[in-house]
């Protein structure tokens, strides 16, 4: 009878165990995809806590300018796409944000709507930004719109 219960006990026990190592084993893994999708943006000229107010990697060149747009196309596809279009070309959703064109008035508006998001009557249009995004995969974005404002890159271009 005794040795009934305590295999039960030990059978139990095991159970726990396998349980808790697979609750371990998929929060691993989606700690792992979520990691994965962040944009690290440790090699880009880095800009403190505080917002600049104009977009500081708009006069980058060569390399680290190349960097930066990388950064911001894949920033702006994962965290933006699905609501201001693929691309950056609007397909109606939200606004084609290729149409802020390149000047201090503009990067503030851009900087103060990604911190701020947009919400009309308790309805979130869109999230605050700077919840996903640093500030400088934001500016890594801003950059990289521009880019495809000059150079009228579709989609397919892209992808
Ligand atoms: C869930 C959908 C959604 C996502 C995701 C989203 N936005 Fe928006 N965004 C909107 C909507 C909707 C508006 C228009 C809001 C309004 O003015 O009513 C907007 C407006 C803006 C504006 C102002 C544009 C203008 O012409 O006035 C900027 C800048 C902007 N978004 C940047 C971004 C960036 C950058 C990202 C990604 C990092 C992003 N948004 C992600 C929905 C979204």
């Amino acid at each position: 009878m005794l040795d009934c219960l305590l295999a039960y006990l030990l059978a139990y026990l095991l159970a726990c165990l396998l349980a808790c190592l697979l609750a371990c084993i998929s929060l691993f893994s989606y700690g792992g995809s979520a990691t994965a999708q962040s944009i690290d943006t440790s090699e880009l000229p880095q800009l403190g806590e505080e917002w600049v107010e104009e977009n500081p990697y708009r006069e980058l060149s060569g390399d680290m300018r190349d960097k930066v747009l990388s950064l911001g196309a894949s920033a702006y596809n994962q965290n933006c796409a699905s609501c201001h279009g693929l691309g950056g070309v609007s397909d109606g959703i939200a606004p084609d944000l290729r149409m802020l064109k390149a000047s201090s008035e503009n990067d503030q508006w851009y900087a103060y709507r990604v911190q701020n998001g947009v919400e009309h009557d308790g309805v979130v249009s869109m999230p605050e930004m700077t919840e996903q995004l640093s500030q400088e995969a934001l500016w890594s974005v801003r950059t990289w719109l521009e880019s495809v404002e000059t150079n009228d890159l579709l989609p397919s271009d892209i992808f």
